[in-house]
């Protein structure tokens, strides 16, 4: 049996697969378990801004494994106090307290969950083409159909406008909105950046009527749209911060940041086993060190627009337009993408959709210049004419 027919055998089926066995990383490269290497765009979605097989990550984790894996918050630990310290340093100006847990949607949910306790309202305004997770929470947060429909009634008290629209925004918080949940750029609904008067409208309208602003920057924290966090591009203050994806260097995390507006929760209300664990801070306090130390951020700015003006040079009837934000890129095509990822893929580049018709590219932001060269190269050649025709 093949190690792809036994996880087929075995995997909950929850996943459509490509027909690869991804067996080894390093830097921007990875190789499947027949020995072929391919520069990867998909970049573990958006969780390995650090770039695979990083040493100094791979270091913080054997010394912590060694010396303290599990402390749950009930106690006090060294590394956690250093995280959440560093953590606040690095936030937006405003966010001075953390809550630790373990991926993007616990970090929605708990987001969801603080800013009805603290404003003691019902009910939710998140975004058309949103992405927020999938635990009940997130997904009601969630915009797409295919997502949403197999789990209705989804939580009551969420409504959706359309991103970017400030005029529905303005007509949709009320006396009832706990919270605004948005992202600063889209990722899953298609690589869409917010425009500076809908975010910063949306930042004035939850300060005017008590609501608190929720930014969802699980995608685009930590240097992926070429500033630390993306809502420092627009001088965005938002209540509650989402973080997960990149914030330990790939290993599961996610972190709820929050300012004065939310202040010291009451204990009890919510926690998690895992949440804040010794071994995950330290690849954190990792992760973070290295993207400041080598300005990732600064890197993912420049290699993203040389490489957004790369791909708008492309000629090709099938290309609808070309967008993004730092190394977080997008090309809308006008047909679907399965096809133009499959031949990507056998040209050695690995991508990965959002939504049916756009190629998104998330690789990690130490790839080189080369290697964008290389990757650009390769969608030309595999945009130039629509597929049935190639
Ligand atoms: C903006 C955003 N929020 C939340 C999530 C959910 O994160 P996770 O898959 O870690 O639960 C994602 C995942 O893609 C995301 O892009």
């Amino acid at each position: 049996m093949t190690l792809q027919d036994t996880e087929n055998l075995y995997t909950s089926g929850l996943y459509t697969k490509r027909p690869i066995a991804i067996v080894r990383g390093q830097g921007a490269r990875l190789w499947d378990s027949e020995g072929r290497e391919y520069i990867d765009c998909v970049g573990g979605q958006g969780s390995a801004n650090l770039g695979h097989g990083n040493a100094a990550i791979a270091e913080a984790l054997a010394a912590q494994a060694r010396t303290l894996v599990s402390c749950p918050e009930m106690f006090y630990n060294d590394r956690r106090a250093e995280l959440l310290e560093k953590l606040v340093s690095l936030a937006p100006a405003g966010l001075n307290r953390a809550y630790l847990c373990n991926s993007g949607t616990e970090a929605v949910e708990a987001a969801l969950k603080f800013a009805r306790l603290k404003t003691g309202r019902p009910e939710t305004v998140a975004a058309m083409r949103g992405f927020h997770g999938r635990t009940l929470g997130a997904l009601s947060a969630t915009w797409e159909k295919k997502y949403r429909e197999p789990f209705e009634p989804l939580l009551p008290g969420f409504k959706h406008i359309a991103y970017n629209d400030l005029a529905a925004l303005d007509g949709a918080v009320t006396e009832q909105t706990a919270a605004v949940i948005l992202e600063v750029v889209q990722g899953e609904g298609g690589v869409r950046p917010g425009t500076p008067d809908f975010l910063r409208g949306a930042e004035r309208i939850c300060r005017q009527r008590g609501a608190l602003l929720i930014l969802d920057e699980v995608q685009t924290g930590f240097g992926r749209t070429g500033q630390r966090f993306a809502c420092q591009h627009y001088d965005l203050h938002p209540d509650l911060l989402c973080l997960a994806k990149s914030i330990a260097g790939g290993m599961p995390m996610g972190a709820v940041l929050f300012g004065d507006r939310v202040g010291v929760l009451p204990p009890q209300v919510h926690g998690s086993t895992f949440g804040g664990n010794p071994l995950a801070c330290a690849a954190a306090l990792a992760a973070l060190d290295y993207l400041e130390s080598q300005h990732l951020a600064d890197r993912a700015s420049e290699l993203g627009a040389w490489f957004i003006a790369r791909l708008k040079r492309i000629q090709s009837p099938v290309i609808r337009e070309v967008r993004g934000l730092g190394l977080m890129v997008g090309i809308e095509l006008k047909h679907k993408v399965t096809p133009y990822l499959q031949a990507l893929m056998a040209r050695g580049v690995l991508a990965l959709p959002a939504g049916l018709t756009v190629m998104r590219f998330l690789p990690p932001l130490v790839i080189s210049q080369d290697q964008l060269a290389s990757v650009a190269d390769e969608v030309e050649a595999v945009l130039r004419q629509p597929i049935s025709e190639q």
